[in-house]
C-alpha cells in the first residue's frame, strides 16, 4: 500500500528556520560529522557567566556524560533576566485559568520580580544550591516562579504532578531528602477542587525531615496550617525584595529531579543537569515548532511531566517566548476549550497529547468549529503514537489543511524531543515521527542486541549518540540508570519503546516493549501498580497489563487473584477497593480501568506468570495464543477468556 504523504506547505518553508529537506539533511549531516562543534555553536544561543572548556566528554564504561564542562551559567537568567533588555514589557507567562475566559499576562519584567521574591523566601527557609526542593502545586503561575526560583538559587527542583497521592509523594519527598515543600491550598481543575494542603499533610505524617512548606492561595478556602512549619506563600513574598543575585552554575550541576515509571516498583528520580538541557531544550523548541519571536505558544501539558519543564518553561522561556500555562482540561467547560484559548490568545503553536484529541474529536467537529483557528501554523503531538486517523482530523479539522503537524517522540530521560518532523522541511506521513532531529541517531535493533542496517527492519528502539539533554543519572542510583538503559543492548541507550524504519527511513514508533505502559499520555509502571494492589489485605496476587483504549490509547487491565477469606465478597464491592486502593497508593489517573478477579493466574510450571497470554485476553484477542502447554495450568485460559468476556460483553 503506497503511504500517504503531506508534502511541506510552501508557506511555511518560506518562512522556516529550517526550510528543505537539503537544508535538515545539510545541518543533521553536520551535527553528526562533528557533534563538538555543532553543540558548540548551539550552546552560544545561551548566555554564559563563564565558557566552557570542553564541548562533551565521556567514560562509556562508568556512563557518564558531561556537556560544556568548565561553563558557568543559571538557568534561570537565560529564561528571564537576560530579556529584560529587548523584552521587558513583553508577556512572558499568559496563565489561562481553570475559569474559562481567565487569563493573566505576566510580563518578563514580572517574572523577574516574582521569580526574586520566591528565591529571596526559599534562602530564608535555608535553601542553598544542591538542596532539592519538592514542588506539588497545580498549574499557577507560582508553580513556574518555584521553579525557576530554585534554578536562581542553584537548588534542585522536584515536581510532583498534582495528580499524585500522598503516599506517591511521600516517597518521592524521602527519596529526594527534600527538606522543603512547595504547594497550594487547593487546586481547581474542571471546576473541581483537589486538597492539594492537605494531602501535603498527609505525606509529611511523622516526618521529621521537610522543615518548611510554602503554600500558594488559589483559592479563597483556609486550611490547616501547622505553626513554624507551614508559611502561606503570599505572606513571605511581600517581605521580599524584587531582586536577587543568582548562583553562576557549573553546566553539569542538577538543575531538576523528575520521577518516572520504570519496570519495578520504584520510581526513577531522572535527573537533568544544566548546561545540555538548557540548550538542547531551547534549540528543540526553536526547530520543531518553528518558533519565532512574537508567537504566541500553548503547551497543553502539564508542568508536572518532562513535556512541561522542557516545553512550558524552559525551552520557550530560554527563547524569550510568550508561552501559556493552562490550569484547566480540554474539556472544561465543554470540548471546545483548547480553541476558544487559542481564539482568545492567537496562537500560533499548539503541542498537546493524542488522547487529549481523541477525547475532543469523539465530541464532533462543532466544537472546534465554532472558533477560529486562522492564528495557528504548528500542532505538536506528544505522550503516545498518534492514531493515523487522529493525525489526520488534526491536520485536516484543527489545522484546516494549513498548518504543520510534528508528531515529537521523546522521553522524561531524553530531555527534549529525539524524532520529529521540522514544519518546513519535513513531508510527513500520519503516525510517523519521521526522522531523528540533529545530533540523534537512532537504531533498531534485534533480539540479540545487532543493529538492523537499511530501511523496512523492526525491532527495539536504542539510541547510538550522545545528546546535551539526555539524562545524567537516577538520583541516588547510578547504577539503575547504567542497568535500565545500557546494558540491555550494549553500547546504546535503550529507549524501552519498539520501532519501525520504514522504506524511506522514516521511524513508526510502535509503543512500549518493557513493563511500562502509556495511559492518557501518564506513563507507568506495571510493577508499581501491581504492587500498589498487592498490599491491600484481600489481595493474594496481581498481574497488569496494558490493553488499546479508544480514548486513553492504552487503559489498565488488572488480574487479581484474592485471598481465601475474601473470596466470597461481592466482585463490586471489592472492584471498588481496589481501585481506591491504587489510587491512594499512587492516583487516580493510575486506577485500573478493569478489575478482572479470578481464581489463579496462568503460569508456567515454574511459576512465571505468562504476560503475553493476560494481554492478549486483556485485549480480547483469543486466537493466537502461542504455546499454552508448558503452563501449569493449560485450562486456566479458558476460564479467563470465559470470565474476560463475561466482563467486557465481547
Ligand atoms: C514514552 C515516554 C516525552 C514527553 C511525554 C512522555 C511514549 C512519547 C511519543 C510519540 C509514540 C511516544 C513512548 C516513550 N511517547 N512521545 N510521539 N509517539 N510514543 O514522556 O512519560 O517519559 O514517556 O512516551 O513510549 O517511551 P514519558
Amino acid at each position: 500500500m503506497p503511504e500517504e504523504l503531506y508534502p511541506v506547505k510552501p508557506e511555511i518553508a518560506r518562512v522556516a528556520h529550517v526550510g528543505s529537506m537539503e537544508e535538515y539533511r545539510r545541518l543533521y549531516d553536520l551535527s553528526m560529522a562533528d557533534p563538538e562543534r555543532f553543540w558548540a555553536e548551539q550552546a552560544e544561543t545561551l548566555t554564559w557567566f563563564h565558557k566552557w572548556s570542553t564541548v562533551f566528554d565521556a567514560d562509556y564504561e562508568e556512563v557518564d556524560f558531561g556537556w560544556f564542562l568548565g561553563g558557568r551559567l543559571n538557568a534561570c537568567f537565560n529564561c528571564v533576566d537576560r530579556h529584560l533588555k529587548d523584552r521587558g514589557n513583553q508577556t512572558a507567562i499568559i496563565w489561562a485559568a481553570d475559569e474559562p475566559g481567565v487569563y493573566k499576562h505576566i510580563t518578563y519584567r514580572d517574572l523577574k520580580h516574582n521569580v526574586s521574591r520566591v528565591a529571596n523566601v526559599l534562602k530564608e527557609h535555608g535553601v542553598k544550591a544542591g538542596d532539592r526542593v519538592c514542588i506539588y502545586m497545580p498549574m499557577i503561575p507560582e508553580l513556574a516562579y518555584a521553579m525557576l526560583a530554585c534554578a536562581r538559587i542553584g537548588a534542585v527542583h522536584s515536581v510532583v504532578f498534582a495528580g499524585f497521592s500522598a503516599e506517591a509523594l511521600r516517597d518521592r519527598i524521602v527519596d529526594a531528602g527534600t527538606k522543603v515543600v512547595l504547594t497550594a491550598n487547593e487546586g481547581l481543575r474542571g471546576g473541581k477542587v483537589i486538597h492539594l494542603k492537605r494531602i501535603v499533610d498527609r505525606a509529611l505524617e511523622g516526618m521529621q525531615t521537610v522543615t518548611t512548606v510554602l503554600v500558594a492561595r488559589r483559592t479563597p478556602s483556609e486550611v490547616p496550617m501547622q505553626a513554624g512549619r507551614d508559611h502561606w506563600l503570599e505572606d513571605e513574598v511581600k517581605r521580599q525584595r524584587s531582586t536577587c543575585t543568582f548562583e553562576w552554575m557549573g553546566a553539569e550541576d542538577p538543575l531538576f529531579i523528575l520521577y518516572t515509571s520504570g519496570s519495578t516498583g520504584k520510581p526513577k528520580g531522572v535527573l537533568h543537569t544544566t548546561g545540555g538541557y538548557l540548550v538542547y531544550a531551547a534549540m528543540t523548541h526553536k526547530y520543531v515548532f518553528d518558533f519565532r519571536p512574537g508567537d504566541i505558544y500553548f503547551c497543553a501539558a502539564d508542568a508536572g511531566w518532562i513535556t512541561g519543564h522542557s516545553y512550558i518553561i524552559y525551552g520557550p522561556l530560554a527563547n524569550g517566548a510568550t508561552t501559556v500555562m493552562f490550569e484547566s482540561t480540554p474539556v472544561y467547560p465543554d470540548p471546545g476549550r483548547y480553541w476558544r484559548i487559542v481564539d482568545d490568545l492567537k496562537v500560533n503553536i499548539f503541542y498537546t497529547a493524542p488522547t487529549a484529541l481523541r477525547a475532543i474529536a469523539q465530541a464532533g467537529d462543532s466544537w472546534v468549529k465554532e472558533y477560529k483557528r486562522s492564528s495557528l501554523r504548528v500542532l505538536g503531538s506528544v505522550g503516545e503514537p498518534i492514531n493515523p486517523e487522529i493525525w489526520r482530523w488534526y491536520h485536516d479539522v484543527v489545522g484546516e489543511k494549513r498548518c504543520a503537524v510534528v508528531d515529537t517522540w521523546w522521553q522524561t530521560e531524553t530531555g527534549g524531543i529525539l524524532i520529529t518532523p521540522l514544519p518546513g522541511a519535513t513531508p510527513t506521513k500520519p503516525g510517523s515521527a519521521t526522522l531523528p532531529f540533529f545530533g540523534v541517531k537512532p537504531l533498531i535493533v534485534d533480539h540479540e542486541g545487532k543493529p538492523l542496517e537499511g530501511n523496512g527492519v523492526s525491532g527495539a528502539l536504542c539510541l547510538n549518540s550522545a545528546w546535551p539533554g539526555q539524562a545524567r543519572t537516577i538520583h541516588g542510583d547510578h547504577h539503575r540508570f547504567k542497568e535500565t538503559y545500557f546494558t540491555q543492548y550494549p553500547g546504546y541507550y535503550f529507549t524501552g519503546d519498539g520501532a519501525r524504519r520504514d522504506e524511506d527511513g522514516y521511524y513508526w514508533i510502535t509503543g512500549r516493549i518493557d513493563d511500562v505502559i502509556n495511559v492518557s499520555g501518564h506513563r507507568l509502571g506495571t510493577a508499581e501498580i501491581e504492587s500498589a494492589l498487592v498490599a491491600h489485605e484481600a489481595v493474594a496476587e496481581a498481574a497488569v497489563v496494558g490493553y488499546p483504549h479508544e480514548v486513553k490509547g492504552t487503559a489498565i487491565y488488572a488480574y487479581v487473584v484474592l485471598g481465601a477469606e475474601y473470596a466470597c465478597r461481592s466482585r463490586q464491592e471489592m472492584q471498588g477497593a481496589l481501585k481506591e486502593q491504587v489510587s491512594q497508593a499512587i492516583g487516580r489517573f493510575a486506577a485500573p480501568e478493569v478489575i478482572h478477579i479470578t481464581a489463579s493466574l496462568p503460569k508456567t510450571r515454574s511459576g512465571k506468570i505468562m504476560r503475553r497470554i493476560l494481554r492478549k485476553i486483556a485485549a480480547s484477542e483469543y486466537e493466537g495464543m502461542g504455546d499454552i502447554t508448558t503452563l501449569a495450568e493449560p485450562e486456566a485460559v479458558e476460564r479467563l477468556v470465559k470470565e474476560h468476556r463475561d466482563l467486557s460483553g465481547r
